[in-house]
């Protein structure tokens, strides 16, 4: 029997395709049920769902439907908690789906360069491994419960200063080291539904129009088979953005790109197949991901244990003298803090979240320790309306009472936010002013941080005993610092980013956040603690710090080599304190010497365990051959340099424990000879730099060649760089030509020195 297939009842015209690939209107696409596309709704993300319904205030960002906002990247980071980011994943991904959201914009994925950095609450670190497998986590959890993500702002998304328009100029090998590795982590192992692409330009071309970024690198090197969604109103040119691997423009506008798309097929300047293309993916993405028609009920209430449960393994214990923390169970405690009642816990922008329920740490503290004493000062005003001498009186008074003062402190939602970048590190000066009174007044005084980047801990951290860095911790928060200050959990956050003394230490201190529409990524590869330890310089907490209420042992360090450019990293730890607690395995890579600058040492594995008191276990970190990597811009390609890498167990980037040697046989570098070549290159040849010294002394005596290769050998050092070609003008007729011809052919086929 003939089938015949009616095609003008199942594919779409030019018109319908071109339409399908704008937004319907800001959080939905629009739909061609006939063809199987249905229309999705995309909703921010990252840490919560913010499910605006129609006629919502977008601008506004607040007015959105009750969903659970877990604590944003800022706090997951310092878990360093795969399989904690992956449950809070899952429990996003129910919850997106309850409310009818197929994809949820998130994780951010961009690298904090700048402690500065407006969105680095919504961003997990300054190190690029820890930032791509704590966003893969996230990503196979969402994605596990049938919702898409968007892995964004793709890419060099740094600032937020002028980040509609800025041009990031950065090298390739930086990009293909620092800023891309994430990315690429996530879409080769986690198979995200959707790429956001970034508003910001990269060396001079939109994000959303680079044909390299896109699909070059984004699709056909690491196989990317979603849709590439742009940035809300990322896209200035949609014909460029289309032919550059953007397929669907976001938010709907009225600004006829639809018409502009179908003129440029009409007119031959763009393929109609790219179209096609884009519709192919819109429809599979459509496919992956559409909410099915029951959602699921959401239990709330355990979404919030969720989230309290998350924050707590996010705090990181900075500091804590004389036993300060936990507080005893019988005790005298001033609680001190207008945040200690009214808890800071999400950054502003895009991703707010309008939390299902916000609990308050005073009381949180109060139901964990009965028999305590808990009494609270506000000791500030954020909206700066109160007499700010009055009210650190008042605290002063109580915590002159107590046997210990707990300050709740930080940055006001309004100081740090999407859309722009911060100006200083500084806490608020009544609040150093506070900490400083009560630490002066109480016997025991712990401060709780609560803010979305780093602040400065100058003038204030060596008066008080204790600190948590409590970052923004979402709606759980109060409730995980309880758990935290009485013990109930044993603190095992660890820093995803450098504290480092003063903002002039940044790296990036003097190419930040640029000027007349460039930004140079002066620092390069030497982002946060590359550049603080290869430097030396020295900062208030490292990176990887973070301290705990047990101890722990780690024994039997080693390393071994399980292929050309692959190891294997074994070490035991024990529990040897007497409360359960978590460690972290931290393991850097020091490289040998190689053509390019390499930093002191980088992360390159990491792992984390839970141990009862008294017990053991083994860890085995396989390292890939991307640990020993360094991108080679005269290869094009990720390269390991033959030599002794130096692996290291590590407390935190700063405070080695164990190091061992490991030599590998790497890649074998054909570097081929060429007139161009430096004669460091020629000289330095295992076999061309015998031959051509053998040229250089032929006819003479012993003792004349004796001392023509000393001087030789000086004037080598001397001309080192100069060309080969440059260096026969100064030498004529002694190194005859077929010589070097021979040299030359030679050399294609075997491996040069390692350039230092
Ligand atoms: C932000 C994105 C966000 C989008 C939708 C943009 O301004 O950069 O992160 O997902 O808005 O709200």
């Amino acid at each position: 029997m003939a089938i015949s297939h009616d095609h003008s009842a199942t594919e779409p015209s030019l018109d319908e395709k071109t339409s399908l690939l704008s937004g319907q209107d800001f959080w939905s696409t629009k739909s061609a049920e006939r063809t199987g596309i249905f229309s999705l709704v995309l909703s921010d993300g990252p840490h919560g769902v913010r499910r605006q319904r129609q006629n919502a205030d977008n601008l506004g960002l607040y007015d959105s439907e009750p969903a659970t906002c877990f604590p944003p990247a800022v706090a997951l980071a310092s878990s360093w908690d795969p399989e904690l980011v992956e449950r809070v994943g899952e429990a996003l991904g129910r919850e997106a789906r309850a409310l009818g959201v197929d994809v949820l914009l998130g994780p951010g994925v961009n690298i904090k360069r700048s402690p500065l950095c407006g969105r680095n609450f919504e961003y997990f670190s300054e190190d690029p491994l820890l930032s791509g497998v704590l966003g893969s986590a996230h990503v196979v959890g969402v994605q596990s419960q049938g919702v898409g993500t968007s892995v964004k702002h793709f890419a060099a998304n740094n600032q937020e200063t002028d980040r509609m328009r800025i041009s990031a100029d950065v090298d390739e090998r930086t990009l293909r080291e620092i800023y891309f590795p994430a990315f690429e982590r996530i879409v080769t192992q986690a198979r995200p539904a959707t790429v956001m692409c970034s508003y910001n330009k990269i060396n001079g071309t939109y994000a959303s129009e680079s044909h390299w970024l896109l699909t070059q690198v984004l699709r056909e090197e690491w196989g990317f088979d979603g849709l590439v969604v742009s940035d809300w109103g990322a896209v200035g040119d949609r014909v460029a953005a289309l032919l550059a691997g953007t397929d669907l423009e976001m938010p709907g506008t009225s600004r006829g790109t639809d018409a502009e798309v179908a003129a440029a097929v009409k007119s031959g300047e763009l393929d109609e197949a790219v179209v096609d293309t884009a519709v192919a993916r819109l429809r599979d993405v459509a496919g992956r991901v559409h909410a099915d028609a029951r959602p699921p009920a959401v239990d709330f209430e355990a979404h919030h244990r969720l989230a309290r449960e998350a924050a707590a393994d996010c705090l990181v214990l900075l500091k804590n003298e004389n036993r300060t923390l936990p507080l005893a169970p019988v005790s005298r405690v001033a609680v001190i803090g207008e945040f200690a009642a009214a808890l800071r816990f999400q950054g502003g922008g895009s991703s707010h979240v309008n939390a299902t329920q916000v609990d308050s740490a005073v009381d949180e503290l109060r139901a964990l320790l009965p028999d305590a004493r808990f009494d609270f000062a506000q000791g500030y005003d954020t909206t700066g309306r109160s007499d700010a001498a009055l009210l650190r009186e008042e605290a002063v008074t109580l915590a002159a009472q107590a046997d210990t003062a707990v300050l709740v402190v930080g940055l006001r939602e309004a100081d740090e936010s999407e859309g722009f970048d911060r100006e200083h590190l500084l806490l608020p000066t009544e609040q150093i002013e506070l900490i400083r009174a009560v630490a002066d007044a109480a016997p025991q005084t712990a401060v709780v941080l609560l803010n979305g980047g780093v602040v400065s801990l100058e003038n204030w951290h060596d008066e008080v005993d204790a600190v948590i860095e409590a970052w923004l911790p979402g709606q759980g928060g109060a409730g995980a610092i309880a758990d935290v200050l009485t013990g109930r959990v044993n603190p095992s956050g660890r820093l995803a980013e450098t504290i480092p003394l003063r903002l002039q230490d940044a790296p990036c201190y003097l190419n930040f956040p640029g000027e007349q529409g460039h930004v140079r990524y002066g620092e390069g590869v030497m982002v946060g603690y590359r550049y603080y330890e290869t430097a030396g310089v020295a900062v208030h907490y490292p990176f990887g710090h973070g301290l705990n209420y047990t101890t722990f042992d780690q024994t039997g360090f080693h390393v071994m080599a399980d292929g050309p450019d692959t190891a294997t990293v074994g070490v035991t730890v024990t529990n040897t304190g007497d409360r359960y607690g978590k460690n972290l395995v931290q393991i850097y890579v020091t490289a040998p010497q190689r053509p390019v600058s390499s930093p002191a040492r980088e992360l390159r594995g990491f792992a984390k365990v839970a141990l009862a008191p008294g017990e053991s276990t083994t860890v085995e970190i396989a390292l890939d051959r991307r640990a020993f990597a360094y991108w080679d811009i005269d290869r094009d390609d990720w390269t390991v340099a033959p030599g002794r890498y130096q692996v290291h167990l590590a407390d935190n980037a700063h405070d080695v424990v164990a190091t061992a040697d490991l030599d590998l046989p790497g890649d074998k570098l054909v570097q081929p000879l060429t007139l161009d070549s430096p004669i460091r290159d020629w000289f330095g040849h295992p076999v061309a730099g015998s031959a051509l010294t053998s040229a250089m002394l032929a006819g003479l005596t012993e003792e004349e060649a004796a001392a023509a290769a000393q001087g030789n050998a000086d004037a080598l050092r001397l001309l080192s760089s100069m060309p080969m070609r440059q260096f026969l003008g100064f030498l004529p007729g002694q190194l005859p030509h077929e010589l070097l011809e021979e040299l030359m052919e030679m050399s294609t086929a075997s491996p040069g020195p390692i350039d230092g």
